[in-house]
């Protein structure tokens, strides 16, 4: 019995933690007893043997052999900022190294980043001042600044994925991603609105729409104008759980699209909440997504894990600004070794149950992949 390594129930580290070395007639009274207490009947089902968790972690070698999650380059979603005008690169303050560019550059970036083995682009725009109001029609401008980029980066890079953000609010003059109307967003206007928009972006060759806005029945209203309009092969990415999170600062600052009052909980969820997570994905999923997103990542893993044990569908992760923004500062201070949290952020992202992880990090890791 006693050479007997069980399956079952391990008692991992006998000859450590619970009992250090002691005789081998000490463990076996030992796991007598706690065969008793738990009605284990069958030898094979404990080894009290003294058994080292290191053995696995020996050497580089075999912990790549029983690793059980591994970061790969068609992992990644990468979100990419684009600006009118030409030729102009334009740094955003509090996310270090990370620009908005004119469409050109954007296109010329995205040649790179397909030429680096990444698969998909999530592409946001920043609209002018002069186009902003509080219907979002330029969301739907079928020579909108997002139109043409997507027409311009689909024939730059036919296979890349594009997918674009579908919300109102790089559009409207209060910031929200929605229409307002009496200090309120409402909801079935909106809806309207939005489904404008994914049509437009579907007429340009958008591969997915990812409504961000977290409006109601938005994906059912999407999902049925494309099967109309004969976008059948057009997908939705729905930020599903996408919560009132105070971590998309620095995106605020990038788009310049922070809310001119108050905060977006009325309409984002609640970050104390789990079960509604799963809630808004099994309905997304119903009324059509193909993929739902968990936004913010890293303190929202618990999230990401629940959605995924329910759903099949893939999942993905928004790992968003300001995790960006936060590493990038202790970098920037020496506080943190900056390559080493980006592969362990992801990792851990990626262990939780995401199948692709938007990540402003994804150039990076890649080159870090190697
Ligand atoms: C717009 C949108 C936001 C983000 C993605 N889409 C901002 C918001 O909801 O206010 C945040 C992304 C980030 O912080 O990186 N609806």
């Amino acid at each position: 019995m006693l050479e007997h390594f069980g399956k079952k129930h391990y008692i991992a580290n006998l000859g450590h933690g619970i009992l250090p070395d002691i005789p081998v007639e000490h463990a076996q009274a030992f796991v007598y007893t706690v065969k008793i207490i738990h009605g284990i009947t069958k030898n094979s089902e404990i080894c009290i043997y003294r058994k080292e968790a290191g053995i696995l972690r020996k050497n580089a070698a075999i912990r790549s052999l029983v690793s059980e999650t591994s970061l790969t380059l068609s992992d990644f979603m990468v979100p990419l900022f684009i600006d009118e005008g030409e030729n102009q690169t334009f740094p955003i303050p509090s996310m270090p190294d990370y620009n908005r560019y004119t469409l050109d550059l954007t296109v010329k970036k995205v040649k790179e980043l397909w030429s680096m083995g990444i698969k998909a682009v999530l592409l946001f725009v920043k609209a002018m001042d002069e186009v902003k109001d509080n219907t979002g029609q330029e969301a739907w401008n079928p020579d909108g600044l997002m139109q043409r980029s997507i027409r311009a980066i689909k024939d730059a890079v036919p296979e890349i994925v594009v997918m674009t953000d579908v919300a109102l609010d790089p559009y409207s003059i209060y910031g929200h991603d929605g229409i307002v109307k009496d200090g309120e967003i409402i909801n079935d206007e909106t809806v309207e609105a939005l489904v404008k928009m994914s049509l437009s972006h579907a007429e340009a060759g958008v591969d997915f729409v990812a409504p961000s806005d977290m409006m109601d029945g938005r994906i059912y209203a999407i999902r049925k104008a494309f099967e109309e309009s004969g976008f059948t092969r057009t997908g939705i990415l729905s930020y599903s759980a996408k919560y009132a999170s105070c971590f998309y600062g620095p995106f605020r600052d990038a788009l310049d699209s922070a809310p001119g009052f108050g905060d977006k909980k009325t309409y984002q969820m609640d970050y104390a909440n789990w079960k509604e997570a799963v809630k808004e994905a099994l309905q997304d999923i119903e009324e059509g997504a193909d993929i739902v997103m968990v936004k913010p990542a890293m303190a929202y893993l618990d999230i990401i894990r629940e959605v995924k044990n329910e759903v099949n569908v893939p999942v993905s992760a928004y790992h968003v600004s300001s995790e960006y923004a936060m590493i990038k500062a202790a970098a920037e201070r020496g506080w943190i070794d900056e390559d080493k949290a980006i592969l362990e952020s992801l990792t851990s992202i990626k262990r939780a149950g995401t199948d692709l992880i938007a990540t402003y990090f994804a150039e990076r890791a890649v080159e870090l992949l190697g």
